[in-house]
């Protein structure tokens, strides 16, 4: 039986069309947060949004600092605070010194994986000071080991960069009461490889999840929904000891080959 304990919090969830985000967002709004729907596929949003008591939904890109914006500004105009920021949208695009194309897989994933993140925060404290709110940002163990995957290269670097980024914000946001924690899933079963899919131009790295799974310690892939319990977890009061940590949820992923 649910707590309700998440009752009239507001919640940002970038990403919540698909996957984790998705997942993130239901079980917040399971526990009775006012959920913020961010992404750019309306049929996907639409598809959570019934999932959700009374969402409000943002079509945005992240790669548009105004698109950031206004979703501070529409999620404010409407509910009036914010006591929860879920940084969860990323891409993966494939590049490395002789594979793919590495400068444009830095430079698209720097716009969404990583600057997007810094904008939103910078944007969202202010907010989040006022009700002593919370932020996770979800990165990859990827970001902590380096993969055999040579071609994610720039997704593992700019994850690293962003469990440093967190860090910093986290001391800096400490002293208002403010927790900011960052959850490392290994793999997770989501929309994430056909959308890579889309984004490569060269077909250098497609893996399925079956073989994803052999390249962890349990020999499985998670379900979005046990991210979204971990996330439940860090924003609540129970983890209120709990800051400037990245969580490994990883079914072992650290700790094999
Ligand atoms: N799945 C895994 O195995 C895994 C493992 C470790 C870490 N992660 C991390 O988990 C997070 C969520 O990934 P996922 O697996 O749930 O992937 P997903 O199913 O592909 O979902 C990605 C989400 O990000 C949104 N998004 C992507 N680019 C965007 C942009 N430019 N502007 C606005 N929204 C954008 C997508 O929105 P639209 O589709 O509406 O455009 C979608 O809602 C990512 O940060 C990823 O790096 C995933």
């Amino acid at each position: 039986m649910s707590t309700m304990s998440l009752k009239n919090k507001v919640a940002i969830v970038t990403g919540s069309s698909s996957g984790i985000g998705a997942a993130i967002a239901v079980k917040f709004s399971s526990e009775g947060a006012k959920i913020v729907l961010v992404g750019r596929n309306q049929t996907k949003l639409n598809a959570v949004a019934v999932k959700c008591s009374d969402p409000l939904v943002i079509r945005a890109e992240l790669a548009n600092d105004d698109d950031v914006k206004r979703i501070l500004d529409e999620t404010i105009q409407k509910f009036g605070k914010l006591d929860i920021l879920v940084n969860n949208a990323g891409i993966s695009l494939c590049g490395s010194l002789f594979t793919g194309d590495l400068m444009r897989s830095l430079d698209e994933l720097f716009k969404i994986n990583f600057r997007a993140i810094v904008y939103l925060t910078k944007l969202a404290a202010p907010y989040l000071k006022q009700t002593k709110g919370n932020i996770i940002n979800i990165s990859s163990i990827s970001g902590q080991r380096v993969s055999p995957i040579l071609g994610l290269m720039m997704y593992s670097s700019l994850k690293a960069a962003l469990d440093h980024f967190s860090k910093h914000a986290a001391l800096e946001l400490s002293p208002h009461g403010v927790r900011l924690n960052v959850i490392s899933p290994g793999p997770v079963k989501t929309d994430i490889l056909k959308n890579t899919d889309k984004l490569e131009t060269t077909n250098t790295h497609h893996i399925s999840w079956d073989e994803f799974a052999s390249t962890t310690a349990l020999h499985r892939v998670s379900e979005p929904e046990e991210i979204a319990e971990f996330a439940f977890f860090l924003v609540s009061e129970k983890a209120k000891g709990i800051t400037g940590s990245v969580v490994v949820h990883d079914n072992g992923k650290f700790l094999k080959n």
